[in-house]
């Protein structure tokens, strides 16, 4: 993982003098923020057209969201990995796909081999390979819009799909979304989401999340699926959510999508006062902390001990600090975040 991001960097400074002078500065924030006002299908031609946008996009996914191991995406692969290595399940494994690998950040950080990577943005491919070659690691990256069909066959033990799905807007791209993953799935496959800490607001909309997706032929894993939070004592806080499927069945949801499903419909905060609330994730530059330590709260454990939690990184920060104290056993019992008003 540590030649990963090395080599992440290095192609990071090759491709930055690739950049055109005008698309220079553009920030990560400003082309996803672009990307995401547009369909798959124009911005995927915007970005083919725009070329120097494509590689900015690139050096930026690499210079700031892998950023050595500090950057929000390479967090939280690392915490997914701390996740299913904890677990002792062998939730990865055999022929895996790998849903919006951006630069191939599922494969890098969880030192994978032979991953089927598939992204809608050709520079980022681009950047994934010239990393691979570099580290003589072997997998296949192609240009594929999640919300079409997929260009695969019904052969991978393993889904995953690492901080993508909340992009999905429209019931058919979630339709499309989860059908394809079932049809490209073995019975007894996984499939493992990630969602960032804003896409969802509260407890109940992450079990409803998680009871829509099984509608889809799937059985969620209560005790995989939850909240991760970094617990390694900085100030700096990370967290984000987890949600693990074994796939049981055919996709039935072609019949019925819950009417209350919806991605963007449960995104944090819920209200201005919540909003209001929120206070900042860490209190000086969180990309000089590199996240190392990190703690799932099952769904179980979420439901049975925050039911009305929202969300907002005061009750996290609550969560996470509880869960310090517990282990160095200055704490008690672990106090219930205080709601936020309107929860
Ligand atoms: C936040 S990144 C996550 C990258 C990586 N999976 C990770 O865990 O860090 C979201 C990725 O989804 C890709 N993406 C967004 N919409 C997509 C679509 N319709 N089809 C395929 N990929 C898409 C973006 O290009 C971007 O690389």
């Amino acid at each position: 993982m540590d030649d990963w991001y090395r080599e992440c960097g290095k192609v990071a400074d090759l491709i930055e003098r690739e950049v055109p002078d005008w698309y220079r500065s553009r920030t990560f924030a400003g082309i996803i923020g672009d990307i995401k006002a547009l369909s798959p299908k124009k911005a995927s031609s915007l970005i083919a057209r725009k070329k120097g946008l494509g590689t900015r996009y690139a050096y930026l996914y690499l210079a700031k969201g892998v950023d050595g191991g500090k950057g929000y995406q390479a967090c939280a692969c690392e915490a997914l990995r701390s996740v299913l290595k904890d677990s002792r399940r062998d939730a990865i494994r055999g022929r895996i796909l790998d849903v919006g690998c951006a630069v191939g950040v599922t494969a890098g950080v969880l030192d994978l081999e032979g991953v089927a990577g598939f992204d809608l943005f050709p520079d980022l491919l681009r950047a994934a390979r010239q990393v691979d070659s570099r580290i003589g690691r072997n997998n296949t990256y192609v240009v594929a819009d999640m919300t079409r069909e997929w260009p695969f066959r019904s052969v991978f033990d393993t889904v995953v799909c690492g901080l993508v799905c909340h992009h999905l807007r429209e019931q058919n791209d979630i339709l499309a979304f989860f059908t394809s993953a079932s049809r490209v799935l073995v019975t007894g496959g996984s499939l493992i989401i990630t969602l960032p800490s804003g896409s969802v607001s509260t407890t109940r909309q992450l079990e409803e999340i998680a009871g829509a997706i099984e509608g889809f032929g799937f059985r969620c894993d209560g005790e995989l699926t939850g909240m991760v939070v970094s617990t390694d004592g900085v100030r700096s806080l990370f967290w984000m959510f987890v949600l693990l499927f074994t796939k049981t069945s055919d996709s039935r949801a072609a019949v019925f999508i819950h009417p209350r499903f919806g991605f963007p419909d449960v995104r944090t905060p819920v209200s201005r006062e919540q909003k209001g609330e929120r206070v900042r994730s860490s209190e000086k530059n969180p990309r000089s902390v590199r996240h190392t330590a990190f703690r799932l709260l099952s769904l179980e454990e979420l439901y049975s001990s925050f039911p009305e939690s929202v969300f907002v990184f005061r009750n996290v920060r609550t969560i996470a600090d509880s869960e310090d104290r517990d282990r160095s056993n200055q704490g008690g019992t672990c106090p219930m975040p205080e709601p936020c008003r309107g929860a």
